[in-house]
């Protein structure tokens, strides 16, 4: 399905300078045979893809049309970003706006960010992972499909650097509602062992992850926005967004 976003222009990613080459021999190589024994075998550093590793490093979940990755690079220029997207016009309408601009901190990757984190990332990389109007896969049937699960925290939580933000915002009471409810048992030691066994067991834990912060929109972001992506523009007119930090305990 095209939505013929570049209106009869091609989109060009700029593979290997925005966009993240995938496959054999490229950046992001296939997983390994090992890693279906040992699931940490294909984990990496993806700060390697950028000029300077040893950068500040933030990734954003979910692009879409890739206002923010954009605005925040720019207003940012001394952090690494990584913007991931799964639908691959949106992943290449994003790469094809950070191409024009020259943005030389920004990469692009066309994949599912919860697989990515899970096999391919290291520990204690990112000082951010922006969550900004997930899918809210309104349908019981579909809740499998949301980005916020016990498993995803598990992996924010271990991706993040100690003091690491997970910032997530939503305009849709009903996932906020889900995401409340995860985000309650992640920060209230009571409720820790709500946590699947399973997940709890995955690598060592405290009984509170997470910390629960009040959400701060950057400061380049306009009077009566929280993080002015296209979403917030278009859809956020009349009420603000829910909106939170979960931060990483040292
Ligand atoms: C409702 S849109 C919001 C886009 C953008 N954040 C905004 O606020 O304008 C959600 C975006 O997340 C992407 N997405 C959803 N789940 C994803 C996943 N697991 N990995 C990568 N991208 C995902 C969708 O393709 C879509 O572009």
């Amino acid at each position: 399905m095209s939505f013929d976003l570049g209106r009869g222009r091609t989109l060009d990613d700029a593979l290997g300078a925005i966009g993240i080459t995938i496959g054999p021999g490229s950046e992001l190589p296939p997983l390994p045979d090992a890693a279906m024994s040992s699931p940490r075998a294909g984990q990496f550093d993806p700060r390697a893809w950028f000029k300077d590793p040893t950068r500040r490093f933030e990734i954003e979940i979910g692009c879409g049309k890739g206002t923010f990755i954009l605005e925040t690079s720019q207003h940012e220029p001394a952090t690494n970003f990584l913007g991931i997207e799964w639908a691959r016009e949106y992943y290449l309408y994003t790469a094809d706006r950070l191409r024009r601009v020259q943005a030389a901190n920004v990469r692009m990757l066309h994949t599912d960010a919860g697989d990515f984190l899970r096999w391919r990332v290291q520990d204690a990389v990112a000082h951010v992972i922006h969550l900004y109007f997930s899918d809210p896969w309104p349908k019981a049937k579909h809740h499998k499909n949301r980005v916020i699960q016990h498993r995803f925290l598990a992996e924010a939580w271990r991706v993040l650097i100690p003091g690491g933000e997970l910032r997530i915002v939503t305009d849709h009471d009903e996932l906020w509602a889900w995401d409340r409810e995860h985000f309650d048992v992640w920060t209230n030691p009571d409720r820790w062992t709500q946590v699947p066994q399973q997940v709890r067991d995955l690598w060592p834990m405290p009984s509170k992850p997470f910390d629960e912060l009040a959400f701060t929109p950057p400061a380049w972001v306009g009077e009566g926005q929280t993080v002015a992506t296209n979403y917030e523009r278009k859809m956020c007119v009349d009420r603000p967004p829910h909106a939170c930090v979960l931060k990483k305990r040292d």
